[in-house]
């Protein structure tokens, strides 16, 4: 087992802690809150701010931490809110027509489902495909039977698009059982059909590269796997698919928005051709300098080395799962996954018939013994990262037996 890429004190974890549900929120490390009270100071001393440095300079290092966990170009990243505000501009300035479709796999996080639904009122249908025999997410989700290795979710994306399909909207990886998506392919499908692939990243950011080959979009929100703050994200858009979007207009998404010379209200001005045409305005410069410190601390690290981790950790995690009798055929469920590449960073244990109140007791004893998972629709969420270690797969196994 390779050592932890991310040191553990670089967060400020209490020493018997057990923290599984980045899936949920990630620790922020010390050195991003550090950068963060200095960005409040500038805010208490404005004089020692400088407009170049920290009002367009930072945002600046916040895309190029970005594109760097993305593989991609610093250009092509616009500063976010969260991922729903992302998905939520993405579908607004996209130029639908009535009689238009997105379709998007059955229980998608509602942060991709509202912003499309919202498009009803222009005529625009929202379609949701079951991804395998007996999937089922809304008021039935705990009765959902679980994912398998040998289930095809791609070819039935493939085969729900039709004629009226604008766009396919999907988790990397989804925030329930754990299943990552195979972006390459929903790719390759998606472009003979002029449907444009728009990728709901949160659950994998900061553990993995998204292969962004003919994606549209790749939206996610700073405070899970990128260790960042609530409240700031960012969106990677390809730039043919950019150019199609109508920007919501801000002042700093015009060309020459800084240079004082030309005056502001001399509105004869194009629109920047990068990422900063689609970014909503004033920036959220705390977020910015928290998230930004977080990137580079996940940089240093290495995307490839953290999901290398995580992916021997969950081995042992799987392996370990076949001496537990409370968790019958998890383990027989989930190796094949895994073996083929088929889950991010969450390892979602499913209930199988025992009641919701299984999964809830065992959330409840793992809090009384520091160990923090999250249950969500039927599976007991553990997402690891590149600060956990193997003592902690023994522990987390202890707990589940
Ligand atoms: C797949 C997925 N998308 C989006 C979100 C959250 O979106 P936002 O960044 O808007 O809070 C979550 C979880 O909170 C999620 O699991």
């Amino acid at each position: 087992m390779s050592n932890p890429p991310l040191a553990r004190d670089l967060f400020d974890l209490p020493p018997d802690l057990l923290w599984v549900m980045h899936c949920a929120e990630g620790p922020v490390p010390r050195a991003a809150i550090e950068a963060g009270r200095r960005m409040l100071d500038l805010e208490a001393h404005p004089w020692d701010s400088d407009f170049t440095r920290d009002v367009v300079g930072l945002p600046d290092r916040v895309r190029r931490g970005a594109a760097r966990l993305l593989d991609g170009d610093a250009a092509d990243v616009s500063l976010t809110q969260s991922t729903s505000s992302g998905l939520s501009m993405i579908a607004h300035a996209f130029p639908f027509q009535p009689g238009d479709e997105v379709v998007a796999p059955l229980g998608e996080f509602p942060a991709n489902a509202w912003p499309w639904k919202s498009l009803q009122a222009r005529g625009v249908a929202f379609r949701e495909v079951p991804l395998w025999q007996g999937h089922q997410a809304g008021a039935a989700a705990w009765e959902s039977a679980p994912v398998r290795a040998e289930d095809r979710p791609e070819d039935r994306l493939e085969a729900a698009l039709g004629p009226a399909t604008r766009v396919l909207t999907v988790s990397w990886v989804r925030f329930q059982d754990g299943l990552a998506l195979d972006l390459a392919r929903l790719a390759e499908m998606c472009a003979g059909r002029g449907v444009f692939l728009v990728v709901d990243g949160i659950q994998g950011a900061g553990t993995g590269t998204p292969d962004l080959r003919g994606v549209s979009a790749f939206v996610t929100g700073g405070h899970k796997g990128l260790l960042g703050p609530a409240g700031q994200g960012f969106l990677w858009t390809a730039p043919g698919f950019r150019e199609r979007l109508v920007p919501a207009g801000s002042w700093l998404s015009v060309e020459d928005f800084s240079r004082w010379a030309r005056p502001g209200t001399d509105l004869d001005r194009q629109w920047l051709p990068d990422g900063r045409r689609l970014e909503p305005g004033n920036y959220n410069l705390l977020g910015a300098a928290v998230l930004g410190e977080s990137l580079a601390i996940l940089g240093q690290a290495g995307m490839a080395r953290i999901a290398a981790h995580v992916r021997a950790l969950q081995g042992l995690l799987i392996a370990g799962l076949r001496d537990l009798p409370a968790w019958p055929g998890e383990a027989d469920r989930l190796e094949p996954l895994w073996a083929s590449g088929r889950l991010g960073p969450i390892l979602s244990l499913h209930k199988g018939s025992k009641d919701p109140a299984f999964l809830f007791d065992r959330l409840a004893d793992g809090t009384r013994r520091s160990i923090h998972a999250s249950v969500r629709e039927g599976y007991l969420r553990i997402a690891l990262h590149g600060w956990h270690d193997a003592a902690d797969v023994d522990r987390l196994l202890e707990w589940l037996a």
